[in-house]
């Protein structure tokens, strides 16, 4: 406890709060996080797994790895051991190696020298390491934890929600970041509660008379930081819910910590607030500055789609009806309507939440799957018409969008008055490229493939290519600057393992000078890049790592914890007072005296 006591001489004209908030950061989160353990599943577990470190369940493949020494933890080879709260699959941030696909594993694995490969690995184990350690702040006794982006101080509920996503299968083996996870939560709850449209929030409250007259115009202040209003956001806390509920391991008792006012009140208002912005030409309150037509966006007509006023990039949308945000949100919806019937049991909430899905559903098979003009085939350019616009073709269009018919895509944005943006996807998740990873089973497989490669070429106004890199640029960002976020979802979609590992090797050219992801790069030389620090862009390599080699990056992550405490520490010669060996593991053995209710 020594350096507590420099820490807070160094610390001392600071306000309490932050000096408690950075005393229980480094000594729950950074110093804790990835202890590893092998008796990681004895609490839980019956028999056989105790007595045996290498799990029955565990594959040939990872049984191989870890015999060969290198490093290999499955996260989810025993997944079948606990049941979850849903009994169902969290999103692919939250699944850690389960469902990696080992024959593709091995393929990519063959495509790369063996250079790349430990490469590849220390970068995910550096990404890993990032958050935890660098972004998220335990507030209070526990109850709030902040999840800041990375080089921006404020809280996207999209970032965060995928940020604490991929600590979720790690809940196993490091129990203490249940209480964390648990705080993220109930901080979006919260942060929801204050303001619905809004989509990142501020660490402290910020007082209304130190604000300018255009921040106070544009809705800032208070908690709110930037109040875009972006429909992904709250899916994206729904969806966090339900990957908390869909963790294996019943030990954590998901129904006693969903089952509360605070989560149940902003999934309710989340639900209000999109159920009006479906309407949102005639019954939103809604305006933003930076939006056309004093504040109201682009004309739009009703869809049965969830208006947004901005991207998953913060940029203005061109029409209000995002297809892949929407199908994000109704999937979203599906799994609420679930969680509904295991936790709150509200019928109100149930039947509102499966009525807007089967709403978005309806407007996305209308009026978001479009034709391609005939002469322009598959590298064509733009004006598709959308096929539910026009009220002669509905019927037409649903039977084209469920079987697919050969010549149509989805579109990025419509506005239900005709307007159709087809020429272009976004970086940013949900974008069209990530369309399989967003939960949302109605989509047609052959309009995807037909739209992903569509998206990876020419026909898409922001896909660049150049000496190092080629891939998916955005107007947020500058000509000729490819996002690594959408280099990992275009992997995640591939199951060739040819493009997996030419991403892979294009990733290890995006790290920059310090060792991580950012948001994007110059195709030319991508050490020209921007955004430093983005904890999203190595949340998702992470991801991508983990679901193509079905190896944890856990073990290495605690190496660099490890590394930074023997650097901490390496001046101070202490044994512990009472004379017996260092403790590592003290706080995981502090978390396991918590009583869990079954
Ligand atoms: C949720 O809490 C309410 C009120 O405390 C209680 O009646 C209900 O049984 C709880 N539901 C679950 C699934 O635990
Ligand atoms: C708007 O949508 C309604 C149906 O919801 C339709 O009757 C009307 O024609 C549409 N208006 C325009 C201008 O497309
Ligand atoms: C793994 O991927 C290959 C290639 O796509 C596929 O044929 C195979 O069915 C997959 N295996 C599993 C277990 O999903």
């Amino acid at each position: 406890m020594l350096h507590r006591g420099a820490a807070l001489r160094r610390l001392q004209h600071q306000p309490l709060a932050l000096y408690f908030s950075l005393a229980v950061n480094a000594y729950v989160v950074l110093y804790l996080m990835f202890h590893t353990s092998t008796m990681v599943h004895q609490s839980v577990s019956s028999g056989d797994s105790r007595s045996n470190p290498v799990h029955p369940l565990m594959s040939d493949y990872t049984r191989a790895h870890r015999a060969e020494g290198l490093g290999v933890q499955p996260l989810f080879g025993n997944a079948n051991v606990w049941p979850s709260l849903t009994g169902a699959a969290p999103e692919v941030w939250a699944a850690g190696t389960l469902g990696a696909n080992e024959s593709i594993a091995l393929a990519v694995e063959a495509a790369l020298t063996p250079d790349e490969r430990e490469q590849l690995q220390a970068l995910c184990g550096r990404c890993l390491h990032q958050t935890i350690t660098q972004s998220v702040e335990v507030r209070g006794i526990g109850e709030s934890v902040f999840v800041a982006t990375g080089d921006i101080p404020d809280e996207w509920l999209r970032d965060g929600a995928v940020q604490m996503s991929l600590y979720l299968p790690r809940l196993a083996e490091h129990p203490v970041l249940r209480p964390i996870i648990e705080g993220a939560i109930r901080t979006q709850a919260y942060f929801i509660l204050s303001d619905p449209w809004a989509n990142s929030y501020r660490k402290d409250w910020v007082r209304p008379e130190r604000l300018g007259k255009f921040e106070r115009q544009i809705g800032r202040g208070g908690w709110v930081a930037t109040r875009n209003f972006e429909v992904d956001s709250g899916a994206y806390w729904l969806n966090l819910l339900w990957n908390y509920a869909s963790t294996p391991g019943s030990l954590w008792a998901a129904a006693a910590f969903l089952n509360s006012s605070l989560i149940h009140d902003a999934a309710a208002l989340l639900l209000d607030t999109w159920t009006t912005e479906q309407r949102h030409e005639t019954d939103s309150p809604y305006r933003y500055a930076e939006l056309p037509r004093e504040g109201r966006g682009a004309p739009s007509n009703y869809t049965g789609m969830i208006w947004s006023g901005f991207r998953p990039s913060d940029d203005p949308n061109t029409y209000g009806f995002n297809i892949p945000v929407n199908m994000y949100a109704a999937g979203s919806l599906e799994r609420l309507v679930a969680l509904n019937d295991r936790v709150w049991r509200d019928p109100a909430l149930g039947a509102a939440a499966a009525r807007l899905a089967a709403e978005i559903r309806a407007g996305i098979e209308a009026f978001g799957v479009v034709r391609l003009q005939p002469e322009e085939g598959q590298g064509g350019a733009s004006a598709s018409a959308p096929s539910g616009a026009a009220s002669s073709s509905a019927s037409s269009s649903s039977s084209s969008s469920s079987s697919g018919s050969a010549s149509t895509i989805y579109a990025y944005e419509v506005d239900g008055l005709g307007g159709v943006l087809a020429s272009f996807d976004d970086p940013n998740i949900p974008s069209l490229l990530s369309i399989p990873l967003l939960g949302y089973p109605h989509y047609d497989p052959a309009t995807y493939q037909r739209t992903r490669s569509r998206i990876l070429s020419s026909a898409n106004s922001h896909y660049y290519s150049g000496r190092v890199l080629s891939g998916c640029g955005s107007p947020h960002t500058p000509a000729n600057y490819v996002w690594s976020l959408a280099h990992c979802v275009q992997g995640l979609t591939s199951a060739d393992p040819g493009e997996r590992a030419g991403l892979f090797k294009q990733l290890l050219q995006m790290q920059g000078s310090n060792g991580l992801m950012h948001e994007s790069n110059d195709v030319n030389s991508p050490q020209q890049l921007t955004r430093p620090l983005f904890q999203w862009a190595n949340s998702m390599l992470v991801v991508y790592f983990e679901q193509t080699f079905g190896r944890s990056c856990s073990p290495l992550a605690e190496a660099l914890r490890q590394q930074g405490v023997a650097a901490r520490e390496a001046g101070q010669s202490l044994t512990p007072r009472n004379g017996g060996p260092d403790l590592p593991a003290y706080y995981d053995r502090l978390e396991q005296n918590i009583p869990h209710v079954p």
